[in-house]
């Protein structure tokens, strides 16, 4: 019998289930496949009343239920689980079939996966899925890859599975050939890690700067909510906040451990941008961040050190402080954003992708954990100018950090007076005085670059490559 599936999940744990579900409820019929048959059946137990379900037990089954060219989302843990669930499939499937990789991939892997399939006439769409397992049930942001053929009989599917941002357009669009889609998730990422590690540092200005309580700045954040800084991750800072533990009446964030962890995908960010020659500062120092947290054994030495303790503002400077806290937050978001565009640019020129910056800030819109109404504002500079060099080239973002930048110094400042770290703060700013600097101490860099190894530099009055004879004072042109 023919298969009459549309499409086909495989990997059944929270993520693929809600994914699963999601295009179940949608009206698509969904084949099921799991390793551990039973996580199938549960599935169809709890939730078959949802849509139309095809479980099946075995590889071969879940193939033959799909119909052609078959639909098949994979949904394991990234790395050797996903080679292997290929190299499980690959063999029963037909040219023009796809595999869909909805985990978050390395994107050399994703490539390396799709040259290898392409070779057997198979689709291997590498898909960026951001949303956690809510987004995956009610409508995430999805970043497919692969070719055009794929996205042509599979994106209206993920179209109507994706979250749709407030004009009513779908967060999902065709990112570019092979693991295009996987960076640009990766890259989201990067900068969700950014944003996180700059509202902790706003956070920790107003506990130790203004002296304001957990759950009072929870409702400057609420308020921020209301404003430019809208967004996802600054309405559930709020929350989070807010929370009480319940065993022992204290605000729940004094109860958990200081040190972050990750899983990977803001390191391998940082680690592609300095292979691409890209200034990801804020994306790095936010990997730092997490990095320097869990050295318990770094920290406890560190400890004794001297150093201000910090001591709150008095009550009516705390006000401004935390308005100002505002406008550098904003202001070196903005510079982190710009950061992680500047490098999906670079990738798109070294990975020979045509990534459309707008179409990507409007994805990011609904459905991702970044969702944020700025993100329109991407998009408008990126429609008024798609070669945007960067987006502090956009005269109102430029504008904007332009009227923030007193505020953003003041804090910068005050934060090391007080002694508060405030690594995402303060890389951004920097960022921001570095581009605007007429001149850069580069000059005495190469100076000594040639010093000490003959490195050679380029003058500003002419042409050519130069080096100095140090000792004997002369200075000649190279030939090339
Ligand atoms: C998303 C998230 C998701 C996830 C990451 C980050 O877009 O839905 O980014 O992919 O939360 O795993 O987790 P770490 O902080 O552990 O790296």
């Amino acid at each position: 019998m023919a298969g009459t599936a549309q499409i086909g999940v495989t990997g059944l744990a929270v993520m693929g289930r809600n994914l699963a579900r999601n295009f179940a409820r949608n009206g698509y019929t969904v084949a099921l496949h799991n390793r551990t048959a039973s996580r199938t059946r549960d599935l169809v137990e709890q939730f078959g009343h949802e849509g139309t379900f095809v479980p099946a037990e075995t590889a071969e089954e879940f193939v033959a239920a799909l119909e052609r060219p078959r639909r098949l989302v994979v949904m394991v843990k990234a790395g050797a689980a996903t080679d292997a669930v290929i190299d499980e499939f690959a063999p029963l499937l037909e040219p023009g079939d796809m595999i869909i990789d909805g985990g978050n991939a390395h994107f050399a892997d994703t490539r390396r996966r799709e040259a290898a399939l392409r070779e057997r006439g198979l689709h291997f769409v590498g898909t960026g899925i951001s949303g956690g397992e809510e987004g995956a049930l009610n409508g995430p942001s999805i970043m497919p890859g692969g070719s055009e053929e794929a996205y042509e009989s599979l994106g209206p599917m993920l179209e109507t599975i994706s979250a749709k941002a407030a004009d009513g357009t779908p967060c999902c669009t065709h990112i570019g050939a092979d693991g295009a889609g996987h960076f640009v998730k990766m890259v989201h990422n990067g900068i969700e890690y950014a944003d996180m590690q700059l509202i902790a540092e706003a956070y920790d200005l107003l506990r130790h700067g203004a002296g304001y309580e957990p759950a009072r700045i929870a409702e400057v954040f609420r308020g921020w909510n209301a404003g430019r800084l809208d967004s996802y991750l600054i309405e559930i800072t709020a929350e989070v906040l807010a929370h009480v533990d319940a065993a022992t009446g204290q605000p729940l964030v004094d109860v958990i451990l200081d040190q972050a962890e990750q899983k990977g995908t803001g390191r391998w960010t940082v680690q592609i941008a300095l292979d691409l020659g890209v200034p990801v500062s804020g994306i790095a120092e936010a990997v730092f961040a997490r990095s320097l947290s869990g050295h318990a054994d770094l920290r406890a030495v560190g400890r004794g050190l001297a150093g201000p303790t910090p001591v709150a503002l008095p009550a009516d400077e705390a006000e401004r402080f935390a308005s100002q806290v505002e406008e550098a937050l904003y202001a070196s978001k903005v510079v982190s954003y710009t950061q992680g565009f500047h490098q999906l640019q670079a990738a798109g020129a070294e990975y020979g992708w045509t990534l459309d910056l707008g179409a990507i800030a409007g994805i990011w819109r609904g459905g991702c954990i970044i969702r944020a109404a700025f993100l329109d504002r991407i998009t408008a500079a990126y429609a008024k100018d798609a070669a945007l060099p960067s987006l502090l080239a956009d005269e109102q973002f430029a504008g904007e950090l332009g009227a923030a930048q007193d505020a953003w110094r003041t804090v910068v400042a005050t934060a090391a007076r007080l002694g508060i770290p405030v690594p995402g703060f303060a890389t951004a700013l920097s960022y921001y005085d570095a581009l605007r600097a007429p001149r850069l101490p580069a000059a005495l860099t190469q100076g000594q670059r040639d010093f000490f190894g003959a490195h050679t530099y380029h003058r500003v009055d002419r042409d050519g490559v130069f080096h100095t004879t140090w000792s004997e004072d002369r200075s000649e042109e190279q030939q090339s």
